[in-house]
């Protein structure tokens, strides 16, 4: 062990191990999830033209159901409508006036489930108050269900069952996968505790390789609105993984994370700028942590595009009549 390496053990704690304390001082590994979701479209471009040339089989399809004007969802549609097009997968959106009622919503995806030409549906989110988001994410066939958000595939998921899996969660999965991030036996923070992303994600990074699902085998601890701040920081700084899914601006910053640690950022926030305009950002401090970390995604560029391109390797699966999309 160099001389700086143990002053710096001997200084700050014992907790810290030799490869840990290398990586202080040094800028993190940037996880650059807009190259790796380039890289999974193209596989799948390919998976799919394969699968139509072998099997004479139509192009899969993904119909997005749209609800009003939020600037937000009509951008992340148009995403989901482009990464569509580039994988070879025929996709389109019903733009519906947010005074639409939720029976016309239940009809519109009952005649949806019905159509042997729609593989895969999904109800962009959030819905307007006075239609139930849980009522429609019910009413979606699980076979066509590629966000995983109907409470039977969340049942699935949630008993180590093979299903469709939501694709935020998926997404970060994936990063970690190919950025070859250890997750076997790590302490691994998840903050937030939606149903569409921290419980899925918690699951997954949970799981026992003797199931179904993908084993990560970490030791997962979730946190939310509610854990004191103090409390939050005793877990993240003991955490080898972060993930952090709150839209809390800042809610991590550089003294809260262990050195070495790999940091996923899913938070979304729009935030005005000192010129009158906006920009995106997420829930960590990024120039802080970037610092002390390992490996850390950007906001934007980071686990957003990734999500979109699981959304389409979930709509392939539902077209070929399979499950889940992890290996
Ligand atoms: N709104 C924000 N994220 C999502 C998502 O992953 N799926 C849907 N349907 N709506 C969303």
């Amino acid at each position: 062990m160099s001389d700086s390496i143990s002053l710096i053990r001997n200084t700050f704690s014992n907790n810290f191990s030799t490869e840990m304390l290398r990586n202080m001082g040094k800028a993190a590994e940037i996880i650059d999830g807009k190259k790796i979701a380039g890289e999974i479209k193209k596989e799948l471009k390919r998976d799919i033209d394969k699968w139509m040339e072998n099997n004479n089989n139509r192009a899969p399809s993904l119909v997005a159901i749209l609800v009003g004007e939020d600037p937000a969802s009509k951008k992340y549609v148009q995403f989901k409508m482009q990464a569509a097009k580039e994988v070879g997968i025929t996709s389109s959106t019903i733009k519906l006036d947010s005074s639409v009622t939720e029976n016309e919503l239940l009809d519109l995806i009952n005649k949806l489930n019905k159509d042997d030409k729609c593989d895969g549906i999904l109800v962009q989110l959030p819905v307007p108050d006075h239609v139930s988001e849980r009522r429609l994410c019910n009413a979606v066939d699980p076979k066509k269900d590629v966000d995983g958000f109907h409470i039977n595939n969340i049942g699935k998921l949630c008993s180590n069952v093979d299903t469709f899996v939501p694709c935020t969660a998926l997404a970060v999965i994936e990063l970690l996968k190919r950025s070859k991030i250890e997750t076997f036996g790590k302490n691994v923070v998840v903050c937030g505790r939606s149903k569409n992303v921290g419980l899925p994600m918690a699951m997954l990074l949970h799981s026992d390789y003797r199931n179904e699902l993908p084993g990560m085998e970490a030791t997962v601890t979730m946190c939310h609105r509610n854990t004191p701040p103090d409390e939050l920081m005793y877990f993240t700084k003991r955490a080898d993984i972060i993930v952090s899914a709150t839209g809390v601006v800042n809610l991590i910053k550089a003294d809260m994370v262990k050195p070495g640690a790999c940091v996923i950022d899913v938070g979304i926030t729009r935030i005005p700028t000192e010129d009158g305009k906006s920009k995106i950002v997420g829930d960590v401090d990024f120039e802080g942590v970037e610092k002390i970390a390992g490996h850390i995604t950007p906001v934007p560029g980071g686990v957003g595009p990734m999500t979109v391109a699981m959304l389409m390797k979930n709509t392939f699966q539902a077209a070929k009549g399979l499950k889940a999309v992890i290996q």
